[in-house]
């Protein structure tokens, strides 16, 4: 009973779509377990290009697809997720939603908006997609759940009970007009009927998969550093990325879990705002980005935002296997160095004098140090057609070498290009 976990070691965006579809290919169910509609997942396989914001990035493979407790879902999105992808030949018609997954409502996408505008310039940068605000509902314990929609009496009594309170609250803090129960009740009540079909126990259908042998995987959300907990607060998101949090997400035991897979851009990305100490601006920067519009350039999938860029950081990488227990890494966007001459890779930070090696035990630290690199030398090949580690130029091995070395776990796959085929796995490569 196989089960992989896959995770973002970074600030989001590390190529997890892309590393579900290869890691999914035997896998008989992939699970989204947290987060929401603030995640874009992109998967390319030949002509089709999907960018998925709910639905779990193994749609194109057999693999039974589920959404788990932990998501929260904006049955808008996911309707419309669910009818995009008919209208382009490939059904959800087996998709599980958990019962247990939190609601998005209305007025979380308004309280996104307004309280980002209230926090002026401290605001965080969110997707807007009211992600923060349904999670805070849910640790208050007054959200609506998805089997909420399978008794529209209770839907109705509880969201009365939640307008009353978050009526007043936008009309008395954020000067916003009331939002209307009827209508809201109209709108779910058509969700309800066409969602009904999904709705089932998705942490015992997991259970059952394993039981029957099946090679479960665990889709995470966004990435180690934007964990609630864990990242860089409060320039994150409002769930946990982190491995705990997709098993407790989904339903599982950490004792269940055979792999620990780490996505990890071979360079390092974030949108929103929070601290970057590897950040860097300019031509480099540019090159990294792409151009808008181009397949794989560097703009968000869900907002089209500009990513900032920056150098891979050691010690986040290394901060990442340890909170998230990484058994492997997948190296994507790794064809994107070639290239662009001298690479760096950060080791350590210094501030005022300190050398810190380690993810540092306060906020200041990161926000105000400066990172410590460590120069490699580059390449200049194009290397979109390698397909075994020793088609690699020298310099791009020893790159190779050296994230495994930081990370104290193997890179099994890297990622040469948006492609199915552009892949390298070093899993059969004697080192
Ligand atoms: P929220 O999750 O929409 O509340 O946004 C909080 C922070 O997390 C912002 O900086 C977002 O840009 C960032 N974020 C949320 N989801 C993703 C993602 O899937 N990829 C990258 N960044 C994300």
């Amino acid at each position: 009973m196989p089960l992989t976990v896959l995770v973002g070691t970074q600030w989001g965006d590390e190529g997890k779509g892309r590393a579900v579809d290869v890691l999914s290919a035997d896998a008989g169910m992939v699970v989204r377990c947290q987060g929401g509609t603030n995640a874009g997942h992109t998967v390319i396989a030949g002509e089709t290009i999907l960018k998925l914001r709910l639905i779990p990035s193994s749609i194109l493979r057999p693999a039974v697809p589920v959404i788990g407790d932990g998501v929260v879902i904006d049955p808008e999105v996911l309707l419309g997720e669910i009818d995009a992808l008919s209208a382009q030949g490939i059904h959800c018609d087996r998709l599980l939603v958990s019962g247990n997954a939190h609601l998005i409502m209305p007025y979380h996408r308004v309280f996104d908006r307004v309280i980002e505008r209230h926090l002026g310039r401290a605001q965080l940068g969110t997707t807007r997609k009211g992600i923060g605000p349904a999670y805070a509902d849910k640790a208050a314990r007054i959200g609506l759940r998805v089997q909420d929609l399978l008794d529209m009496k209770i839907f109705g009594q509880k969201l009365e009970v939640n307008l009353k309170e978050k009526n007043a609250v936008l009309a008395k803090v954020y000067n916003q007009l009331p939002l209307d129960a009827k209508k809201i009740i109209a709108e779910y009540e058509g969700y309800a009927e066409r969602l009904a079909p999904y709705i089932a126990d998705t942490s015992l259908a997991i259970s059952r998969a394993l039981q029957g042998g099946l090679h479960v995987l665990l889709e995470g959300a966004q990435g180690t550093l934007l964990d609630i907990d864990h990242g860089t607060y409060p320039f994150v998101t409002s769930s946990q990325p982190i491995a705990a949090g997709i098993l407790a997400g989904a339903g599982v035991g950490p004792c269940a879990v055979d792999r620990v897979v780490g996505a990890t851009k071979a360079h390092c990305t974030r949108v929103g705002t929070g601290p970057f100490p590897t950040e860097i601006e300019g031509d480099i920067a540019d090159r990294l980005r792409g151009v808008r519009g181009e397949l794989g350039a560097e703009f968000g999938t869900v907002t089209g935002r500009q990513r900032r860029m920056g150098w891979l950081d050691g010690v986040l990488l290394r901060y990442a296997t340890r909170l998230n227990s990484l058994s492997d890494v997948f190296l994507s966007k790794f064809d994107k160095l070639s290239g662009v001459g001298q690479l760096k890779i950060a080791t350590a930070y210094r501030y005022e004098g300190e050398v810190y090696d380690e993810f540092p035990p306060h906020q200041t630290i990161f926000h105000k140090c400066e990172p410590i690199y460590e120069e490699l030398e580059g390449w200049e090949e194009d290397i979109s057609g390698a397909r075994a580690f020793a088609d690699l130029p020298a310099a791009a091995q020893r790159y190779v070498r050296r994230v495994e070395e930081i990370a104290d776990v193997p890179v099994t796959w890297i990622s040469v290009g948006p492609e199915r085929e552009q892949l390298v796995s070093t899993a059969t490569v004697s080192v």
